[in-house]
C-alpha cells in the first residue's frame, strides 16, 4: 500500500534560546520562540513498501539531502518500526530563496515529521489527535532541536521549565500562560547578511556548551528569562520585552565568543544593524528590537501597529547592510497546515 502525506509547516524563532543539549537531543535549558508564517517548507511524502530514500527539492532531485534524512529516519525508528518496511520519497519546497541563510531544518524537518505521523495513523498506531502533534513534536525534535517547536502556532515552549505547566524536555508545547494579542501578530523582518554556509554548525556550537565555562549560569538564567517573560507578555511590556530578547541573542553569541575554542559568527554588518536599531529606538522612542539565530543575519522584531514607519525604517537605514538589499518580511503565524490535492508543492 502507497501512502501519501502533505504539510506545510514553519519556521520559528527563539526568544530564549536553546544552546547546549544532552542525549538523546534533550536540551539543557529551556526555550520559547514565535512561530513564523512567511517561511515555511511544503512537504510531499510518499511511503511504500520496500527500502531507499529518494529526496526532490524544488522539484529537482538533491542526493545531498538523504544522509540527512536517512539519519532523521534512523533516530525516529525505535518510535516507528514500521518504517524500516517502507521505502520514503519526499519532495519538498522551501518558500524562503534557496541558501539565504535561513535554516531550513526546523520547518523541513517538522513537515516530514507531521507526514510520519500521519502515515503512522493511517496505519493504524494507536495514537489520539491531541497525542499526534506530540509525537510530531518528539519526532521533529530527534531531527533538530528548535524544530520540536515548529509543530504549533504563536508561542511555543520547549524544554521543562517552573514557570511554564506541562513543558517538557521530549516534546514542545503551546505557551499556556495569558498573552497580549499584540504578540500573535508581531513582525519579524529577517536582514540577510550573510548568505553563504555558517563557519561553525549548532551541531558544534551545542558541544561546545558541555564544558563552558559559563555554562551552569546560562542554564539558570534560562529558566529566569522565561519567568519573567511571564508578566511582560501578558500585560504587553515592550521595551522590557525587547530588552530581554536583545540580551538572549547577545548572550547566545558571547557563549560562542567565550567557548573553548571562541568563534564569531556574526559580521561587522550585523553589528551595524544592531546599532542603528537600538540609536533609533533611542531617539525615536519605537518599540523597535532585533534577535538573531545561530548565524550573522539580524531579525528585527516590532509590533504590527508600527509597521508602516519600521519599514521605512528597515528600507532606508538597514537594507544597505544586508547582501544585495535582501530581507524577508514575516510575522507571528499560526502554525503547520495539512495540504489537499489542490495545495499540493509546486
Ligand atoms: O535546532 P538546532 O540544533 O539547529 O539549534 C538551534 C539553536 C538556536 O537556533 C541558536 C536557538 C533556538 O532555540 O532555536
Amino acid at each position: 500500500m502507497s501512502l501519501t502525506f502533505r504539510w506545510q509547516s514553519p519556521s520559528n524563532i527563539a526568544l530564549v534560546k536553546y544552546w547546549g543539549k544532552r542525549d538523546p537531543q534533550l536540551p539543557s535549558n529551556p526555550s520559547i520562540s514565535f512561530t513564523l508564517d512567511a517561511c515555511h517548507t511544503q512537504t510531499h511524502a510518499i511511503f511504500e513498501p520496500g527500502q531507499g530514500i529518494q529526496v526532490l527539492l524544488n522539484g529537482e532531485d538533491a542526493p545531498n539531502f538523504v544522509p540527512k534524512i536517512s539519519q532523521f529516519i534512523e533516530r525516529i525508528g525505535h518510535r516507528h518500526a514500521w518504517l524500516g518496511d517502507y521505502s520514503l520519497k519526499v519532495d519538498t519546497v522551501n518558500s524562503f530563496p534557496h541558501s539565504s541563510g535561513i535554516a531550513s531544518s526546523a520547518s523541513g524537518l517538522s513537515a516530514l515529521a507531521l507526514c510520519v505521523v500521519d502515515a503512522a495513523l493511517a496505519l493504524g498506531a494507536p495514537l489520539q489527535e491531541s497525542d499526534a502533534r506530540r509525537e510530531a513534536s518528539i519526532l521533529s525534535r530527534l531531527g533538530s532541536g528548535s524544530a520540536s517547536r515548529s509543530v504549533y502556532g504563536g508561542l511555543v515552549v520547549w524544554g521543562a521549565t517552573h514557570s511554564v505547566p506541562g513543558s517538557h524536555d521530549e516534546y514542545a508545547v503551546p505557551y499556556p500562560h495569558a498573552v497580549h494579542p499584540m504578540f500573535r501578530t508581531f513582525r519579524d523582518v529577517v536582514m540577510l547578511v550573510d548568505v553563504g554556509q555558517k563557519a561553525v554548525s549548532s551541531t558544534a556550537g551545542h558541544a561546545l556548551m558541555e564544558r563552558h565555562p559559563f555554562a551552569q549560569q546560562r542554564f539558570n538564567q534560562a529558566h529566569q528569562h522565561l519567568s519573567d517573560l511571564q508578566s511582560i507578555l501578558r500585560d504587553g511590556d515592550l521595551m522590557p520585552f525587547l530588552d530581554l530578547v536583545e540580551s538572549e541573542a547577545l548572550t547566545l553569541h558571547g557563549l560562542m565568543m567565550s567557548s573553548q575554542p571562541s568563534y564569531i559568527l556574526m559580521r561587522p554588518n550585523t553589528l551595524h544593524i544592531i546599532e542603528a536599531i537600538r540609536a533609533h529606538r533611542l531617539s525615536t522612542g519605537m518599540p523597535i528590537g532585533f534577535t538573531l539565530d545561530a548565524g550573522a543575519n539580524v531579525h528585527v522584531l516590532f509590533p504590527a501597529e508600527v509597521e508602516q514607519k519600521a519599514m521605512d525604517f528597515v528600507k532606508q537605514i538597514l537594507a544597505p547592510f544586508t547582501k544585495n538589499g535582501r530581507y524577508i518580511v514575516d510575522q507571528v503565524g499560526t502554525g503547520p497546515v495539512p495540504l489537499t490535492d489542490q495545495a499540493k508543492p509546486k
